[in-house]
């Protein structure tokens, strides 16, 4: 088969970003452009400020990953974009940017879900071998995906309150740290020791997620403190937030592991950046010598056009074509996508 060269585009929350990927798994070019700076003024990402930044540095991302890669749209054969889940406004531009340059170009179009790209960017270090286990940890979602094939989708567990980077970074604003809160809580929790027991979650399915007890946990935790003139120890309670956390996110991946038998673990998300629960996944899989574990080098766990180039070249060879109809689906289902 020839060579497939597919432009991504990622717009869907607070990163403005497009790449070149040949094959699924060979980055040519691949340009970020990150808010963060702005949205750490407000303590969270701003949707509306979101899509304005969006809406000036589009084009100059496109342009740059172009011009990068050596490359004219004569050498593209396919636009893929994040088509959700996001915010809608972040998306939109992200969408038509795409379903302009289709036009113009005459190009196919590939609508990718984001939690695929995330999940897809681990081709980028390793190959991907099926049934396969994705432990999905981001700002939007807490899941366990499991492939039996390629662009095939069960999730088998979610979250059913708050997802688990959202916990993260709804903690640190409450210990004053700020946004992102997810980096910041795994730095402090490295000196910190145990010393506050907070309440361990509770699902209705065993392969399901809660943290919101645990989040408010930590409130009850500062205010009781607090009530009776203690001073917080920041560095202990974000450890022991994170125990927690990340004690039941292990729990649950046992469980699929052992339900469904896979022959790789994938971890997927902006959490997968996480030092202690990377070494928490390659602990867990000293008891499965079968089970491959891949984990994804920092760059391309935190939201990037790559790892959509990467699902657009599965989407194309599984026929999962768009049209100019398509718009923006800010709560996109995984399973059907
Ligand atoms: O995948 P991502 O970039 O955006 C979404 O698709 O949601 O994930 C962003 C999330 C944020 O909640 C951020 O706090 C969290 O990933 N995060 C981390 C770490 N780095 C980023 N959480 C825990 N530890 C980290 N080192
Ligand atoms: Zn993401």
């Amino acid at each position: 088969m020839k060579d497939l060269i597919i432009l991504g585009i990622e717009s869907s929350c607070d990163e403005t970003a497009c790449a070149i990927v040949k094959n699924g798994n060979q980055i040519i070019s691949n340009v970020v452009s990150t808010q963060i700076d702005v949205h750490e003024k407000y303590g969270g990402v701003v949707p509306e400020v979101a899509s304005r930044i969006h809406v000036e540095n589009i084009s100059i991302v496109i342009c740059e990953a172009l011009e990068k890669s050596n490359m004219s749209m004569d050498d593209i054969d396919a636009i893929a974009y994040t088509k959700g889940p996001g915010l809608i406004g972040s998306l939109h531009v992200g969408v038509q940017a795409a379903k302009t340059i289709a036009w113009l170009y005459n190009k196919p179009l590939l609508p990718i879900h984001h939690l695929i790209g995330h999940i897809y960017a681990n081709g980028f270090v390793d190959d991907i071998n099926f049934p396969l286990l994705s432990l999905v940890v981001s700002g939007g979602h807490t899941e366990l995906v499991y492939m039996k094939d390629n662009y095939s989708f069960e999730i088998l567990g979610c979250t059913q309150d708050d997802a688990i980077g959202e916990a993260y970074d709804k903690v640190a604003r409450v210990l004053g740290l700020g946004y992102p809160g997810g980096p910041k809580i795994d730095k402090l929790a490295k000196i910190g020791r145990h010393q506050y027991t907070l309440p361990t979650p509770k699902t209705d399915n065993p392969l399901n997620f809660s943290f919101s007890g645990l989040k408010s946990g930590v409130l009850q935790c500062v205010a009781r403190e607090e009530k009776i003139g203690n001073t917080i120890d920041i560095n202990n309670l974000a450890y022991d937030f994170q125990e927690v956390a990340l004690a039941t996110i292990l729990a649950k991946t046992k469980i699929a592991i052992e339900n469904k038998n896979p022959l790789q673990l994938v971890l997927a998300g902006g959490v997968a950046a996480n030092s202690r629960l990377r070494k928490l996944i390659i602990q867990l899989g000293e008891s499965y010598p079968n089970l491959k574990i891949t984990i994804p080098p920092l760059w391309c766990c935190t939201d990037n056009a790559a790892m959509i180039g990467a699902a657009g070249y599965y989407a194309y060879i599984n026929n999962r074509f768009g049209d100019l109809t398509d718009s923006a689906t800010p709560s996109m289902d995984l399973e059907n996508s």
